[in-house]
């Protein structure tokens, strides 16, 4: 079995005002190479939390995680940015794109700062052509980024997260600030990019988005409180090397919403 992301006994505790917060509580589980795994729960049970421990962007209080078998948690600040630069991909809504920069700009930021000369630059200046097309956003890279809607910009936002070709890509309620179509048009992309090879860990609110992720980790106040796998209870022969689709996504979305109700969402 081969692991994109481990995460052994992590806690996080924030201290505010002399106060302990116990936000994550000993949490361990792993990712597997390719799956695409939904992290679901109440407001403020630490589903952000999570994230951000897991993939660099905050430091757990205690605990081990480990990107492809190599350990991350005692990677000191340069050696974790560099590892959080070439293997991991972001899509955060508080990661807002720049307004002074175009849409294309914006999208080949963090390539230029993972390569060091002209040629490599070259080289990314293609791959961003590349990826923009296959997003549909190639005759938006001009516009600023008030130019353009909300599904356009979270496409531009995935774009973003793949310039360096990714091991692993992290969402944090990717489709939340879209309407019901951005919302589809976004997560067929997610589900492309999955099929392709990306693993992806991400969290959402929205049963839709959950039911197209092979796998859904419910917590509850700092705990993995339950783990629900698709493929369990449902033809794989359906769903491999396809998208989730008509009959199958009724049937997931059924069980999906049994199971949260069984979670006390
Ligand atoms: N930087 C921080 N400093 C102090 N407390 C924090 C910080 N970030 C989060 N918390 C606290 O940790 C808890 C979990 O927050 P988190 O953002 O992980 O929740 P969430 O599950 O993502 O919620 P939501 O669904 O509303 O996004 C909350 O009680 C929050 O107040
Ligand atoms: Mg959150």
């Amino acid at each position: 079995m081969e692991y994109a992301l481990q995460v052994k006994d992590l806690s996080k505790t924030f201290i505010l005002q002399k106060r302990m917060n116990h936000v994550l509580k000993n949490i361990s589980f792993s990712i597997e190479k390719g799956e695409m795994v939904a992290i679901m729960g109440p407001s403020g049970s630490g589903k952000s939390t999570l994230l951000y421990s897991v993939s660099g962007m905050d430091r757990p209080t205690a605990g081990d995680v480990y990107l492809e078998n190599k350990k991350i948690t005692d990677l000191n600040e340069k050696e974790l940015a560099q590892i959080r630069l070439q293997s991991m991909g972001f899509i955060f809504q508080q990661m807002h794109m720049l307004k002074n920069l175009s849409i294309r700009d914006n999208i080949l930021l963090p390539a230029y700062e993972a390569s060091k000369n002209k040629e490599m630059r070259v080289q990314k200046d293609q791959y961003c052509q590349e990826l923009m097309k296959k997003l549909d956003i190639t005759e938006i890279g001009d516009n600023d980024v008030t130019q353009v809607s909300g599904g356009q910009l979270q496409r531009a936002c995935i774009c973003r997260s793949l310039m360096n070709q990714p091991a692993i890509l992290f969402a944090d309620e990717p489709t939340g600030a879209l309407n019901k179509s951005a919302s589809e048009e976004v997560m067929k992309e997610l589900n492309k990019l999955n099929h392709q090879g990306i693993t992806i860990m991400l969290v959402t609110h929205d049963m839709k988005v959950a039911s197209k992720c092979s796998r859904i980790l419910y917590i509850v106040d700092g705990n993995i409180n339950g783990e629900l796998v698709f493929d369990q209870f449902e033809d794989t022969r359906q769903t491999q090397g396809e998208f989730v689709e008509g009959e199958v996504l009724k049937l997931r979305e059924k069980r999906l919403s049994q199971w949260l109700n069984d979670m006390g969402w």
